[in-house]
């Protein structure tokens, strides 16, 4: 019997008009345009200045561009599942709101906190109610208003994020193409290095924490630097081993965007040049959950079918994973 596997057949995605760029940074924080560059390779990042856009704004421009170039209904998905650290609200889901604001009325949805490495995990998840043949369309959104945790007074976080909604669609196929294989590990002491500190059961919401700039994001920098330069290089590694993927055999490598000297430490791992490294971070910064997608997003049209591309993240929890995936379609 054929193996049914899940496929990636579209992508969509928003992304806010307005540019916040390295100098005007620079108006904000004592920093420059050489350091950002030189220690984290970002030159811009799209912010939204709607103060009325949430997540799942963002997420809901994603799908409708989705539905759009998939030729989808609404009332065709079974299911969506939202992947963001910046929900609209605590609860309920962004997932719910996103599926009843685009009119996704036969479907379940929940929303996945896995940080930088949210689009991996959704989609690892998303793969099985596919592949065991229980639902025909199913969509992974990966959303963040990263500028509403963001401390702007903070220089050693406030170059680093960006705002962003994207989706996929997955389908079934019987072909050999869609998700081969996924790795996906975490390791809880690493929220110690990266997290929110305020605003949850440990630490709700008070003037205190306001005034103590508590409701932003917190990260030791060098810390998660290392963790994240070993353990993506690692999971990237594992999985070309595991499939006795050659680096010749691999087309693209979609590494998250969080810093220029990760993704260069990843690919040299993986013996890729970078022709075969997507690379958007200059233009959009970190945007959490949705760098991948938006990769995939940005290079689509150089995507051929039977590509093999691996996916690899890390983020907050600690988080780590890596996706084997061949490509389902060509564009055009
Ligand atoms: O996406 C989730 C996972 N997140 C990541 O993967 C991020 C991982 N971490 C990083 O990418 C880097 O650690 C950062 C980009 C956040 C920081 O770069 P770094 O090279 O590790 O800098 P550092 O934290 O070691 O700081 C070195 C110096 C410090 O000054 P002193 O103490 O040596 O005087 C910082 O205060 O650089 C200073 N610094 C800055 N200087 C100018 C930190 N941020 C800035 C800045 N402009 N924006």
């Amino acid at each position: 019997m054929a193996t049914l596997r899940a496929a990636i057949t579209g992508v969509g995605a928003y992304l806010p008009e307005y540019i916040l760029t390295n100098d005007e940074i620079s108006t904000m924080v004592d920093t420059t345009d050489e350091w950002i560059m030189q220690r984290i390779g970002i030159k811009e990042r799209r912010i939204s200045k709607n103060p009325l856009e949430a997540t799942s704004d963002l997420g809901v421009k994603a799908v409708k561009d989705l539905l759009k170039k998939t030729k989808t209904t609404p009332g065709e998905i079974d299911m969506l599942i939202c992947a963001t650290i910046t929900p609209d609200m605590p609860f309920p889901a962004t997932a719910n709101i996103i599926a009843q604001k685009v009119g996704i009325n036969n479907a379940w949805s929940f929303d996945l906190n896995a940080a930088c490495s949210g689009f991996v995990f959704a989609l690892s998840t998303a793969v099985q109610f596919i592949e065991s043949g229980r639902y025909n369309k199913v969509i992974v959104v990966a959303g963040e208003k990263m500028s509403a945790i963001t401390n702007y007074t903070d220089r050693t976080t406030c170059p680093l994020f960006g705002d962003a909604g994207t989706a996929v669609l997955l389908e079934p196929t019987i072909e050999d193409v869609g998700v081969v294989d996924y790795i996906n590990r975490v390791n809880g002491l690493g929220r110690h290095h990266l997290h929110m500190k305020a605003g949850g059961s440990l630490l709700p919401a008070t003037h205190e924490t306001v005034d103590r700039m508590e409701h932003f994001v917190y990260q030791e920098g060098q810390v998660v630097f290392k963790a994240a330069v070993s353990s993506m290089a690692d999971i990237a590694e594992e999985i070309m081993l595991k499939h006795n993927l050659k680096s010749e055999d691999i087309a693209w490598l979609v590494p998250h965007q969080a810093n220029m000297r990760i993704i260069d430490a990843t690919a040299r791992r993986m013996g890729l040049g970078t022709e075969r490294v997507m690379i958007n971070i200059q233009k959009y910064g970190n945007t959490t959950s949705a760098t991948i997608p938006l990769c995939l997003w940005d290079y689509e049209k150089k995507l051929k079918k039977g590509d093999n591309v691996i996916l690899v993240a890390f983020g907050a929890g600690f988080t780590w994973g890596s996706v084997y995936l061949k490509w389902a379609y060509d564009s055009n």
